[in-house]
């Protein structure tokens, strides 16, 4: 059973300077809700209410947003207003939400291992927050759950990318499972290949089911890629050992750690909603 979700949430969000100098990008609204809270709702309809949160510095607005606000809540209740803060309320009241900082952003692995103290000896999930999605029945968290009840190892989502896009992603190599049209058993791993080199346009995005030993795997791996710790690296090594899954999710995924993947997202969102001139 899966009972705890990790949201690596340390990162820079270089990309959208000036406005992640103060605010986390994992903060950044898509219409009213910040991405962080999209993604731990997702969390919450897999039926996971434990959550752990890896932070960093500047970003305490992200357990302040998880927690009761006494004044403001005192201020609304009774009014037109109280409404607003349903969703929210909602959360708060049916999840819990633990930390740990990152002191040094060295990669998504190096993220991942410093989760380990909130996460213990399981299984469990991993959502980043910018890699936005949204389903029309099983969230994609969900549908890992549901892949991983039948394998019991590590399951990652992948999606097929254009390849001139391949450069950006951890790529898959894989055979199918016999009989599926979207599970793979994963041989190989490669981090952010070019087109040349890329085995496949298979790309991993950011949802993950991960066994607890590759807690021990990331403390013995060195910096790969761009000099950080890499996640793919770890799974490489599970995947070695033909413990990893990949599995063809079913939804719409915008990048928001992209601006063209956001202001995309914020679109969409805002048709959906009625929002849109
Ligand atoms: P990204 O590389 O997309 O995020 O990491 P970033 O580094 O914040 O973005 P840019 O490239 O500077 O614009 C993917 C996820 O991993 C987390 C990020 O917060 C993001 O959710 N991360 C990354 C960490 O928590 N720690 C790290 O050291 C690196």
């Amino acid at each position: 059973m899966i009972r705890k979700c990790l949201f690596p949430a340390a990162g820079y969000g270089t990309r959208f300077l000036p406005a992640t100098k103060a605010v986390p990008k994992e903060m950044l609204p898509i219409l009213t809700k910040p991405l962080l809270q999209y993604a731990v709702e997702e969390a919450m309809s897999a039926g996971i209410s434990n959550m752990a949160i890896v932070t960093g510095r500047g970003k305490r607005a992200i357990e302040d947003h998880f927690d009761n606000s006494i004044e403001l809540e005192s201020q609304l209740r009774g009014s037109k207003n109280e409404h607003y803060l349903t969703e929210i309320k909602n959360v708060i009241e049916h999840a819990s939400f633990t930390y740990v900082r990152q002191s040094q952003m060295l990669g998504l692995g190096h993220a991942i291992l410093t989760g380990e103290p909130l996460i213990g000896n399981e299984p469990f999930g991993v959502i980043l927050a910018d890699d936005f999605c949204i389903s029309k029945e099983d969230s994609v968290l969900g549908q890992l759950i549901k892949v991983y009840d039948e394998y019991k190892c590590s399951i990652i989502a992948i999606e097929e990318v254009p390849i001139n896009e391949v450069r950006s992603y951890g790529i898959v190599t894989g055979t199918l499972v016999d009989g599926s049209e979207d599970l793979y058993h994963v041989s190989d791993l490669i981090e952010k290949p070019s087109a040349e080199d890329a085995p496949s346009n298979l790309a991993i995005i950011g949802r993950y089911i991960l066994t607890p030993d590759i807690f021990e795997i990331l403390k013995d791996l060195k910096p790969g890629k761009n000099g950080e710790i890499q996640i793919t690296d770890a799974l490489i090594a599970q995947a070695k050992k033909g413990n990893v899954i990949a599995y063809k999710f079913k939804a719409k995924r915008f990048d928001c750690g992209s601006i063209e993947g956001f202001v995309e997202a914020t679109n969409y969102l805002a048709e959906l909603n009625g929002f849109s001139s």
